[in-house]
């Protein structure tokens, strides 16, 4: 395949396309397998429902990440897999080879060490050299703007609404000499324009649903001069549905609630075998709960119980069980017998659930780049020239989509 990054008519073209192929096929993504089952697409496809209702726990694990490899998919599965595929190919940026001296990362933790050292490297032929400030955006602790200034030396402001977060940027600016500050500001409350120096270089890296949304709603009044989001946690917004920005993207009326905006972050980081061995056994333990509570209480629907301290996973099962009883102050006992065939029952939807999901995994990719899309082109039909590509790997972050604008 070949990828290119993303540029004026390239982003417009893919934006369609993605709209076109999310738009149509809604009603294969927009349901959750966790809630309620069967799906109401089985019905119309019930040889693809079979087939991966059939998926065995090993096959789930070695297929997950990459559909396009198991061999024989059946149509039209086949055609979903490879278009979800193509539309959402993306190249990464070019880069300048930079090395930052480990004393510069300190106390940040290794991932996001990745993530700003590749970042600082597409950024460095990006960002054109006679730009004289920077506004690190929802800073956390600076760490990204720090180290943009070692490279750089442009002054630069850091705005951050946790206070402890800007105390310790402060600390660490200090120690190394660095002459910014920090801004101690909410971005959705306080007004800023005043306070942002103009034809400044906007840096927001992960900067969650509103957050991010602000900064483009804001971002002609702060007369910036270029602007480098990396958008993450898209469903962080506070209206019942998605609003896009851009009038073609109001124009395509995509549906899309927090569910849906959730879809786009649901990638598993296979780097966290832990964190993965608890995530399945939290559902698993779940699934079997709830069955107990629709098989004891009749409810035919899942029962979106609250969440429990993960202390409760330790406990064997029974004890589990007992505790979310009393908990969810539910009025039935439940014998050790019942609870091991609760279980098992539990083990076997969870295996049916995570078969049907793979068909949602075709649509995360493409619904995160059509939502970062839908902000290129807001951008561009108010005349900003933008790129969107990758700035770092998939296993340094799964949110390695850069939109990068530069204003005239
Ligand atoms: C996901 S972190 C990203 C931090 C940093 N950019 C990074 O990549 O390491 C989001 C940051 O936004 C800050 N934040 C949340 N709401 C905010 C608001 N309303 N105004 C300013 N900062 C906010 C949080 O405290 C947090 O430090």
């Amino acid at each position: 395949m070949n990828l290119t990054v993303l540029k004026n008519k390239q982003i417009q073209k893919r934006f369609f396309e993605l709209s076109e192929f999310l738009k149509t096929h809604q009603n294969l993504w927009q349901t959750r397998p966790f809630h309620q089952l069967p799906l109401s697409w089985e019905k119309h496809y019930p040889h693809i429902s079979k087939w991966l209702r059939n998926f065995s726990e090993p096959e789930i694990e070695k297929y997950a990440e990459c559909l396009e490899e198991y061999p024989s998919l059946p149509q039209p599965f086949y055609t979903w897999v490879h278009k979800g595929k193509t539309l959402s190919g993306l190249a990464s940026f070019p880069y300048n080879k930079i090395s930052l001296p480990s004393f510069c990362f300190r106390g940040v933790p290794g991932k996001k060490q990745k993530q700003i050292q590749a970042l600082c490297q597409v950024l460095d032929p990006l960002v054109s050299k006679d730009i004289s400030s920077v506004v690190d955006w929802c800073s956390g602790k600076g760490h990204l703007g720090r180290n943009w200034f070692r490279l750089q030396k442009t002054p630069t402001i850091f705005i951050e609404k946790n206070e402890l977060l800007c105390q310790q940027g402060n600390l660490l600016l200090n120690k190394e000499r660095i002459t910014a500050r920090f801004l101690h500001r909410d971005v959705l409350k306080d007004n800023l324009s005043t306070e942002l120096p103009p034809q400044a270089l906007f840096l927001a890296l992960h900067a969650c649903g509103n957050l991010h949304h602000q900064l483009l709603k804001k971002i002609f009044s702060y007369q910036a001069r270029a602007f480098a989001l990396s958008p993450c946690c898209y469903h962080r917004i506070d209206t019942e549905f998605y609003q896009p920005l851009s009038c073609a993207g109001k124009k395509i009326n995509l549906k899309l609630d927090q569910n849906a905006l959730c879809l786009a972050m649901l990638q598993e980081n296979p780097q966290r075998p832990q964190e993965l061995k608890f995530r399945r056994q939290s559902m698993k333990w779940r699934l079997a709960f709830d069955l107990v509570v629709q098989e004891k209480l009749g409810e035919e629907k899942y029962v979106s119980l609250p969440s429990f301290p993960r202390d409760f996973l330790r406990l064997p099962f029974s004890d589990f069980c007992q505790k979310m009883i009393d908990k969810n102050q539910l009025s039935f006992s439940l014998s050790s017998s019942s609870c091991e065939k609760y279980l098992s029952l539990g083990q076997e939807k969870l295996r049916i659930i995570r078969g049907l999901g793979l068909l949602l995994n075709i649509f995360r990719r493409p619904l995160e780049l059509w939502l970062v899309l839908d902000k290129a082109m807001y951008l561009q039909e108010k005349g900003v020239a933008c790129q969107v590509g990758k700035f770092c790997s998939f296993a340094d972050s799964p949110r390695n989509i850069l939109l990068f604008a530069e204003f005239s």
